[in-house]
Order: C-alpha cells, then structure tokens, then sequence
C-alpha cells in the first residue's frame, strides 16, 4: 500500500483525530510530521457498552489508541519531553499499551528558554501578536532552521548535548537577561530537565525514516496525520499568522523522511463551517448570534488552551485552495450536524476585494485582509442528523448542502461527519 497523509483544510481543529481514528483499524503505522504539543486532538471511541471514551491527544499521533497500528513521531516534530511522559503515562493510567511508540532520533527537542521566549516575545510584540499557544514551538523551529537546535539523539550524548545547549544558551541567556528581563535557566538546568527522560526515551528512539520506507517495501500502510492545517503553513498559510511548521501534504514527506512518490491519496479534512483559534485575517468571521451559536453547539473552544474559537461559515475558497496546494483527493467534511436548525446557511464562494471579484487566495496578504465574502446561501434543514449512516439518510437540504460544497470545493466529499463519536460518520466513497 502506499502512504496516506491527512491534512487539514482550513485553520486548524477540522477533526482530524475522528478521520485518523477512522482509519485507525486499517493502517498499520501512523506518523505525526509536524508541529508539537500545539496540536490538540479531540477522540472520542465508543465502547462495548454503549459508553464513550474520550481523549484529548497533544503529542501523540492519534493511531496510539489503535492496538494495531504503530505510532510514530516523525523527524519533523518539536517534542516536549515533559509532555510526551505526561500524555504516556495517562494513557498507560487508562489500560491503552503505548510500548509500540517510536520516535525519531532526528525530531527536535523543546526546552525551557524556548517556551519563555514564545511567551516573552508575545507579550512584547502587544498588539502584534500571533496569538501563539506558548509552548515554544516558533522559536524551537527557529533554532532548527538556525542549526542551533537540540534534537532527540544529542540527549544521549551528555558532552554533545552540554555543548549544544552552552552554544544556544550563550546567545538566548543575553537575549532573556537583557531584552526581557529574565532569567534564563542555567547549562547545568537545562542539561539536566533534557537527561531526565533518556532512559524511558531510548528504547523508542530509532531512524523512523528507515522503518517507514521498510513498512511501505512490505505492503505495509502508512497513515500520515498533519498537525495545525493548510492556512497555518509557515509557506502556504496566512502568514505571519501560521504556526511554525510545515502542515501542508509537502511537509508530510520532509516531515517523515517518506519520498512524494509514494503518497498516493492526500485526505483535506474540512469543517462544514470555520473556525480559528489566535490571530490574523478571517473572511467569514460572525461576530453576531450565528458566530454565537456555531461556538456553542459546536463546542468550539481549543482542546491545548481552552480558549473560545473564532466562528464563521463555510469558505469555498480557501477549501479549493487547500486542494491545490496539498493535491487533496478526498475531503473529510465534519460537523455537519452543527448547521442542523438553520433557515438558511450562507456558504462564501469567492471574496470581493475593493470592488474586484477574487475566486482564488488573494496572493497579497492586505488583500487577504480586506476580503468580503460574497455568499450564496443554501437552504437549511431540522431533522437531527446524527443517526445517518448513509448519504441517503440526510435529509435532502443536508445532501444538497454537502453536493454544493464538494462541486465548489475542488476534491470529492468521501465522508461527512454528523455526530462526535467514530460511528457517527456518512461514507459515501471507501476512503482506504
Ligand atoms: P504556535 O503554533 O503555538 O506557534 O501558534 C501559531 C498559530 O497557530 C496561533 O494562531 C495558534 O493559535 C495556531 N495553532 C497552533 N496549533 C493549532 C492547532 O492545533 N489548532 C488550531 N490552531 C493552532
């Protein structure tokens, strides 16, 4: 088989822990390529009796809770150690066997300075902020493209590492003392918060590249499950808004050390509406009731920092954007069931830029910024939905909704996500 990656469409939080559990039976490796503990994924797997379990993923590639599959953190991740023993030792607290994790000896590592710069340096730039999650993830991959970084491997080398993290530190320490006012930890504290862990981290670590590739030469299949989403790529997301990774279907390969060609289907989940967590430019952002609602129904507020998302309606545009830019060949629509309710849902098909008509991403970011939506708007439905298992079961407004999204959004809608729980899912087309 070849390799699978799964990305999100829009800003982020599209539910792609549901499609990658989804698929979770099926494939037998499943790799997180980017990003670090920002990530926050939301899986929720019902049990024999009827019951549901429910859990919040930060690090973990969601295939951990899959007792088939071997998950993977790919070359391409930030890891915060802490958080990774953290998120282990809770699951091992709740009966799931984690002894399958493998994580690459060349990922890099998040430590101290870096989640103090994060913070300090939004609190600096004010108004200008990102709206980052705090964890470090921007400066850590600063320092990796800088080649200042700490990876996985130099953990076991003390003298390595102690001359490494001297070498960053010698830098970072003016910048925390003298800019920000504050005390960076020591090479000595540093040193040590990164040696804590190599024991219980050794016998993960290993060329994670190599065992893929090994995997895929034996018909194996490999799932990869993109952190953040296409408009917060650190090229093709809404920068400087973007996080500091690559979240696209490009990154899912520098990320995991496996070639283009060997992806062969690129699965876009896309929310049935948007939304955004942090700042930057949001053209179909509600700030009446139906925002209101969307947040509400939707339970929409971040699994990694708890806070309220910004809501709007379906964005065509940037859905066939996402196609194009990651070669989507199959959607993932979530959520549906959050519409139910509404006389009419407003759907953006392309934005009025100062007078001009835009059907693709402005290119300009000041453009970006001024997009109006121009909406067509389709009609709603009542009926619960969350018991439909096939396409046939939506009621007809709900199927037209779904027909007008995928003719308009660039890639075939294989799956339409009506209800939390994995069951909850209409598939219209096999997505493996
Ligand atoms: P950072 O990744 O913490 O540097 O944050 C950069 C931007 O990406 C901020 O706007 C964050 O809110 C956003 N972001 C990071 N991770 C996620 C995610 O998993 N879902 C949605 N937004 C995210």
């Amino acid at each position: 088989m070849p390799a699978i990656a799964i990305i999100g469409a829009q800003w982020g939080d599209e539910g792609k822990g549901k499609a990658t559990d989804l698929l979770g039976d099926r494939v037998d490796y499943v790799v997180k390529f980017n990003g670090g503990n920002n990530a926050g994924h939301t899986v929720v797997i019902g049990q024999p009796d009827g019951s549901s379990e429910k859990y919040a993923l930060h690090l973990l590639p969601s295939g951990i809770l899959s007792p088939g599959c071997t998950p993977v953190i790919g070359n391409g991740v930030v890891i915060d150690l802490a958080v990774l023993f953290q998120e282990l030792d809770a699951l091992v607290e709740r009966g799931i066997d984690v002894s399958r994790l493998k994580v690459s000896a060349n990922a890099h590592v998040i430590a101290d300075y870096n989640r103090t710069l994060d913070k300090v340096t939004e609190r600096f730039l004010g108004s200008r902020r990102i709206g980052t999650t705090g964890r470090g993830i921007g400066p850590t991959y600063a320092d990796k493209m800088n080649r200042v970084g700490i990876r996985i491997q130099d953990i076991f080398d003390e003298k390595i590492l102690r001359q490494k993290v001297e070498g960053v530190l010698d830098l970072k320490g003016q910048v925390l003392t003298k800019i920000y006012n504050r005390r960076p930890a020591t090479v000595d504290e540093t040193v040590e918060e990164l040696r804590a862990y190599a024991e219980r981290l050794a016998p993960m670590v290993c060329d994670t590249g190599l065992v893929l590739n090994q995997a895929l030469d034996r018909g194996e299949t490999v799932l990869l499950e993109a952190g953040q989403a296409t408009l917060l790529d650190v090229d093709h997301g809404t920068y400087p808004f973007v996080t500091s990774s690559s979240a696209t279907s490009g990154g899912a390969c520098t990320g995991s050390g496996i070639p283009p060609t060997r992806l062969e289907q690129v699965i876009g989940i896309v929310k049935a509406y948007t939304t955004r967590v942090g700042e930057g430019p949001f053209p179909t952002e509600l700030f009446d009731d139906h925002g209101e609602h969307l947040r509400k129904v939707g339970a929409e507020y971040g699994t990694t920092t708890g806070r309220p998302r910004r809501c709007g309606w379906y964005d065509a545009v940037i859905a066939r954007y996402a196609a194009r830019v990651n070669g989507v060949t199959d959607f993932v629509l979530t959520k549906l069931d959050v519409l139910t309710g509404l006389e009419k849902v407003p759907v953006c098909v392309a934005y009025d830029v100062d007078g001009v008509r835009h059907d693709e991403m402005p290119v300009n970011q000041s453009d970006f910024h001024h997009a109006v939506p121009i909406y067509e708007h389709l009609d709603g439905w009542w009926e619960d939905i969350s018991e439909a298992r096939t396409f046939a079961d939506l009621p007809v407004n709900a199927q037209r909704y779904v027909e007008a999204v995928e003719e308009m959004s660039g890639a075939r809608i294989s799956a339409v996500g009506v209800g939390p729980s994995r069951a909850a899912t209409v598939v219209r087309h096999e997505l493996i």
